[in-house]
């Protein structure tokens, strides 16, 4: 994989560069843009280039819903530099953009999941895009586990490159695989049959590692214990993993009542109207040993339901995170979103990954469709 910093300044001047970007930003209430987190990681490759005198074309996609524009994401830029937004992709207006830029200038495409041949990873999408710019850019991390046109398509039809963003994930997440010993390992969220391979995966690679979340709920669940009201996946952990000794679970929870109340409990008193909604005091202190002495701290998904107020205890392990001196990689679902919310400052918690599932999979995959391409 070649990265844009391989290529010297007089070949990158002048030359029309197909940026693929993930800036699938969360919108608020109103259609704005409510969170800046990925585009402040991708703005980098965009200066570099643009600093170069390249002529950068952006397309990325945004939200589930295909109609939806990307016209918040291109005002939400301006903050950054100027940008013109061309609400297209392969037809004249695009074609004519991409004709009259110039050398240091920075367009938006529409949001690329309005033509439905970008999921489909149509050939004749990918010529058209490609057919806009000289060189391919992937610094589109979070979404380069997805075989789309723009990912896995128009590479093949042009010079291809990764950019500074791809290059630093796939650096931060490589060392995540081959953590430093001792290393400690916290891994959260639902649907325990989609992450039961990286589970046992970290049990090899790490020293501890710790399930938190919903998963949480599921390994209760396969001990025999009450779990409530509580979100539980179809598939359940085995004694491969309950028994294994790197494994370590929350020894108490707080769970919510139907009154909204909430609780602190050990996980044999959970009641039938419980629902789990974090772990407690106890866990966090049982954690705190390890993230002090860990010399790699991999952390993926938090503790509880941070979207419900639930984030006092994902906070607390933010904040042993931030105090330790370890190697530090963090991402994956919902990970960002709720450190944002604990205002914890950004620096002192390592490398922040913009991928959601797509750091997961490189975590347990070592490569993605949308970086294999770019060998
Ligand atoms: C993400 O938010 O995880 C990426 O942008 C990928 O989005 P997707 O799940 O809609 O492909």
């Amino acid at each position: 994989m070649r990265c844009i910093d391989e290529i010297s300044a007089s070949e990158l001047k002048g030359k029309r560069v197909l940026l693929r970007a993930d800036f699938n930003l969360p919108l608020d209430e109103s259609g704005e843009v409510a969170g800046i987190f990925r585009l402040k990681q991708g703005w980098k490759t965009v200066q570099y280039l643009a600093e170069r005198g390249a002529r950068v074309i952006i397309v990325s996609h945004i939200g589930q819903d295909p109609e939806q524009s990307i016209e918040p994401v291109a005002r939400a830029i301006q903050k950054f530099g100027k940008v013109v937004f061309v609400p297209d992709l392969v037809g004249a207006p695009a074609q004519d953009a991409a004709k009259a830029i110039k050398d240091g200038e920075v367009m938006l495409l529409e949001n690329v999941r309005r033509d439905p041949r970008e999921t489909e990873n149509d050939e004749a999408f990918a010529k058209g895009l490609a057919s806009l710019a000289d060189i391919y850019v992937n610094d589109s991390f979070a979404v380069d586990h997805r075989k789309h046109a723009s990912l896995v398509g128009v590479p093949k039809l042009l010079p291809r490159y990764a950019g500074l963003l791809v290059r630093d994930e796939v650096k931060a997440i490589d060392a995540a695989r081959t953590p430093l010993s001792p290393s400690f390992a916290i891994l959260g969220g639902a649907k325990f049959e989609s992450k039961a391979p990286l589970i046992k995966l970290l049990l090899e690679k790490y020293d501890h590692v710790f399930v938190t979340g919903a998963l949480a709920n599921d390994v209760f669940k396969a001990r025999g214990l009450p779990v409530g009201r509580s979100l539980i996946s179809k598939e359940l952990p085995d004694a491969s993993i309950l028994q294994h000794p790197n494994f370590l679970a929350p020894v108490d929870v707080t769970v919510e009542r139907p009154d909204g109340q909430s609780h602190v409990k050990k996980p044999q008193d959970i009641e039938a109207e419980d629902k789990i909604v974090d772990i407690g005091p106890d866990t966090v202190a049982m954690l705190a040993p390890h993230i002090a002495s860990a010399k790699f701290i991999l952390w993926a998904g938090p503790t509880g339901m941070y979207e419900n107020g639930y984030i006092h205890y994902t906070q607390g392990i933010a904040e042993l995170i931030a105090k330790s001196d370890a190697q530090k990689v963090i991402g994956g679902g919902d990970t960002i979103a709720a450190i944002e919310k604990t205002g914890i400052a950004q620096e002192n918690l390592g490398f922040l990954s913009t991928g959601g599932g797509a750091m997961l999979e490189y975590l347990l995959k070592g490569t993605l469709p949308g970086i294999e391409v770019l060998s």
